[in-house]
């Protein structure tokens, strides 16, 4: 875990790819004020991420970088992460991998949020899986980014039971709603506050 020395603050950059409802429950969490963590940067691939628009909303600088260009996006991204004076990073529905040099720069200091009860459902397609195999369970999952997709030392998970009725939208959707919850959870266990 991530050791603090005395009151410094934890800035922290949300990297996001759509419709960014997690990082609206993160910055909403923080903005409480009961922390000392703050909201300090929105990050994205995609310029029309509707989650964006929470940069104007709440008044959180944002910024767009085109990983089409990977080396060169990662590295115009680590001028503003020091600029910011970033300490943590939270990915939450970014859907580019971060290069290792990245990862491993940021060393124990990258979360992830991934929608299945980790190890089991990395990658893509995780409701539709889930259902296919007729599973009972499944949830989410908050856990350190290494250099392998879904696969770093998991902080937090929350479990939901699934119904027969169950699509991988309402499943998908009632995930959401745990992962709301958990994220800032992670966040402060990381920091053992
Ligand atoms: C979330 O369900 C998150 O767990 C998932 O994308 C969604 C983003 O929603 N992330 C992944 O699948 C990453 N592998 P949001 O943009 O509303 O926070």
């Amino acid at each position: 875990m991530v050791r603090l020395t005395g009151f410094n603050n934890i800035n922290t950059a949300v990297f996001i790819s759509g419709t960014g409802s997690n990082l609206k429950s993160l910055i909403k969490f923080f903005k409480r004020r009961k922390y000392p963590i703050y909201t300090k940067l929105i990050i994205s691939d995609n310029s029309k991420a509707k989650g964006l628009k929470y940069g104007n909303i709440f008044k959180i600088k944002k910024k767009v970088f085109n990983f089409k260009k990977k080396n060169l996006a990662e590295k115009k991204l680590l001028v503003q992460l020091k600029k910011n004076n970033i300490q943590l990073i939270c990915l939450a529905g970014f859907m580019k991998i971060l290069s290792k040099n990245f990862v491993k720069k940021f060393k124990g200091k990258i979360l992830n949020i991934h929608p299945s009860l980790l190890p089991k459902y990395k990658g893509l397609n995780t409701h539709q899986r889930v259902l296919q195999n007729n599973e009972k369970y499944s949830g989410c999952t908050v856990h350190l980014v290494n250099s392998k997709l879904d696969s770093g030392k998991i902080i937090l998970q929350s479990k939901i039971k699934i119904y027969k009725k169950d699509t991988p939208k309402s499943l998908a959707a009632r995930i959401l709603k745990e992962e709301h919850k958990l994220y800032p959870k992670a966040v402060l266990k990381l920091f053992n506050l």
